[in-house]
């Protein structure tokens, strides 16, 4: 499998070049490009960064305020925050984005901790919360190679233009595997599979068999991504047209419905257990006329 639709180079965090234009990204580059730059990153913990800062500023606004109330269940999220170490130059990659995209920067954030929300509540399932707070982490950073132009757009995007778009999970994969100087990385490949869903209709694989760890992520993010500011979408999604969406989603089998029940029930000030959440059926809110990732439709 290829990265198509290749816009530049791709250097890391230091400035080396990973990749030429003239290649693509698969599986053997990212062989070549670990074997060339045999890289020791020291582990760092996010108590040692400004993330957790970061983050509890962030859940102090809009429907995050809702679904953070819970002052205990919070702690708990922010300790397993704290206590998530990291390759230091993937830090990195996370301060540079705070800088030059604040936007997806707190997109990572809000996802790694609904993410690890849904985690600790679900309890019969087999879940590293450390783990998926990595991978929500690090799920986006490749968008920060891809072209300002396209990301900072004010307009729909062109189909040609979402192709650009629909390479940054390569670029995931490739980053984290380079810093994590290995090919078997769980989190890298788990980066790869976020906008996978389990009917097959995902990109960039096109595959249905999704992990837990990636089930959940695929909520939070389409989430976040639906009610926030984009610049080529004037209004973003209300909540609960953002959750109705998600709920149609689930209908169609495309992602699990388990983890969008999690997401309506922190939503409500009642928080139901996710079992008991029996949503209207309803779409009281319909969505913004732009599809929501922002393509063009023709
Ligand atoms: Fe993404
Ligand atoms: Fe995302």
């Amino acid at each position: 499998m290829l990265c198509t639709h290749w816009p530049k180079i791709v250097y890391d965090i230091e400035g080396n070049l990973l990749v030429k234009t003239s290649q693509e990204i698969s599986e053997k580059i990212i062989e070549e490009v670990i074997e060339q730059n045999k890289i020791n990153s020291s582990q760092v913990f996010l108590s040692q960064t400004k993330i957790i800062e970061d983050f509890i500023k962030k859940i102090d606004s809009g429907i995050y305020k809702v679904i953070f109330a819970d002052k205990e269940n919070t702690e708990k999220v922010i300790d397993i925050l704290t206590n998530t170490s990291f390759a230091e130059l993937m830090i990195r990659e996370l301060e540079n984005l705070k800088i030059n995209q604040p936007d997806i920067y707190n997109h990572i954030l809000v996802v790694a901790a609904l993410s690890i929300k849904i985690c600790l509540d679900l309890t019969n399932e087999e879940f590293d919360p450390y783990r998926i707070a990595k991978i929500g982490l690090v799920h986006d950073i490749g968008k920060s190679r891809l072209p300002a132009e396209i990301l900072e757009k004010d307009k729909p995007l062109t189909h040609e233009e979402f192709k650009i778009i629909q390479t940054h999970p390569w670029i995931d994969h490739l980053l984290v595997s380079h810093y994590l100087n290995t090919t078997k990385s769980f989190v890298a490949k788990a980066a790869l599979c976020h906008h996978e869903k389990l009917d097959g209709s995902g990109y960039p694989l096109g595959i249905e068999q999704i992990n837990n760890y990636v089930q959940t992520i695929i909520p939070c993010d389409i989430f976040d991504a639906l009610i926030s500011r984009r610049p080529y979408r004037s209004e973003p999604f209300t909540v609960r047209a953002a959750l109705d969406l998600l709920l149609e989603e689930s209908k169609k089998g495309k992602i699990n419905n388990k983890y969008v029940k999690c997401l309506i029930s922190y939503s409500r000030k009642d928080k139901p257990h996710y079992n008991d959440v029996n949503p209207s059926q309803i779409n009281r809110d319909g969505k913004p006329k732009i599809n929501y990732y922002g393509i063009r439709e023709e």
